[in-house]
């Protein structure tokens, strides 16, 4: 998607429900940008992060993304072609990342867990991996 921008990107609180069995979270009734309900039939994990190196590091056109972290923080940056935003992930929330969103993740806190809800199954030709064709595919 060509035209979105890092304010399409959201952070949502999850809803909590604790009593003294525990705590139950959850996240559900998630729209895409034209207020459709969007199902998640994917769901991927990223851990074992190593010092110093970034994940994600790339752009979709059509997958929209969930993105929560179980176990200490991490830093996203969110970029639209034209502006970014560093995002501080804590457990709690989830980040809504629409299609055409340039993503870094970096800065993750040790044993750090993120699970990823993705809108499609995995298909490589949705992802835009140099930077410089999503600033081109974005302008035109
Ligand atoms: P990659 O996108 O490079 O992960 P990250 O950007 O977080 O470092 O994916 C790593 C490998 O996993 C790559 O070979 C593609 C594969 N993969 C799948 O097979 N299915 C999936 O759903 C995802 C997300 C990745």
């Amino acid at each position: 998607m060509k035209n979105t921008k890092i304010s399409d990107c959201s952070l949502i609180k999850l809803e909590e429900f604790c009593d003294n069995k525990g705590k139950l979270q959850v996240i559900e009734n998630i729209k895409d940008i034209n207020g459709n309900l969007i199902n998640f039939p994917r769901c991927y994990f990223l851990s074992n992060f190593k010092k110093n190196h970034k994940r994600g590091i790339h752009a979709h056109k059509k997958l929209y993304q969930i993105l929560l972290i179980f176990n200490g923080q991490c830093i996203i940056n969110i970029f639209d072609g034209k502006n970014s935003k560093n995002i501080n992930l804590k457990q709690g929330s989830g980040l809504i990342i629409v299609p055409g969103i340039w993503r870094e993740l970096s800065n993750f806190s040790d044993n750090a867990l993120i699970v990823v809800m993705a809108s499609e199954l995995y298909d490589k030709n949705d992802y835009i991996f140099r930077k410089l064709d999503f600033i081109k595919y974005k302008s035109e």
